[in-house]
């Protein structure tokens, strides 16, 4: 669930939750970013203090993965795949459209806040190629066109 907000108590209770896991802080990081949609800077001093590691060393995996996100998601993510089979089979014009339509590029959020585009590596739907998800739901075999009235369609659903 995305939110805007951040919430420490939140991210105490996800860090303490799983400080005993193996690989706690990857498992963390991630339950972080399901829960809020993105990984507010401020919660790497409580990671590091509950993980009982440096900050920069906390600060130093959340910035190496690109999956993490550093500023609140729009209200819509879009994750385009493209990777081979998806660029073979238009996902190349489909990057194209996404960017011109919203005015943005991959990794970045719309200044109104709707939608958030962001490239991914294979969806494991590479038979539906192109795929892409937006919040979550995949689709495959999108068109330019198709793609439009998926966006239409997740806008609505929220008015
Ligand atoms: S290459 Fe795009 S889903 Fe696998």
């Amino acid at each position: 669930m995305g939110s805007n907000g951040w919430n420490q108590s939140a991210i105490l209770d996800i860090a303490r939750q799983l400080r005993d896991e193996p690989g706690a802080l990857l498992l963390i990081l991630r339950r972080i970013q399901d829960e809020l949609g993105w990984i507010p800077e401020q919660s790497v001093p409580l990671i590091a203090d509950v993980l009982n590691l440096s900050r920069a060393e906390v600060h130093g995996v959340a910035t190496f993965y690109h999956d993490f996100r550093h500023h609140p998601p729009g209200r819509h993510v879009i994750r385009l795949c493209r990777a081979e089979s998806c660029q073979a089979m238009g996902a190349v014009a489909l990057a194209r459209h996404l960017e011109d339509r919203l005015g943005i590029g991959f990794g970045q959020t719309t200044a109104d806040g709707r939608f958030t585009l962001d490239a991914v590596y294979c969806l494991g739907n590479c038979a539906c190629s192109p795929a892409l998800t937006i919040d979550g739901d995949i689709h495959g075999r999108v068109t330019p066109g198709r793609l439009d009235d998926l966006m239409a369609a997740v806008e609505e659903r929220r008015s």
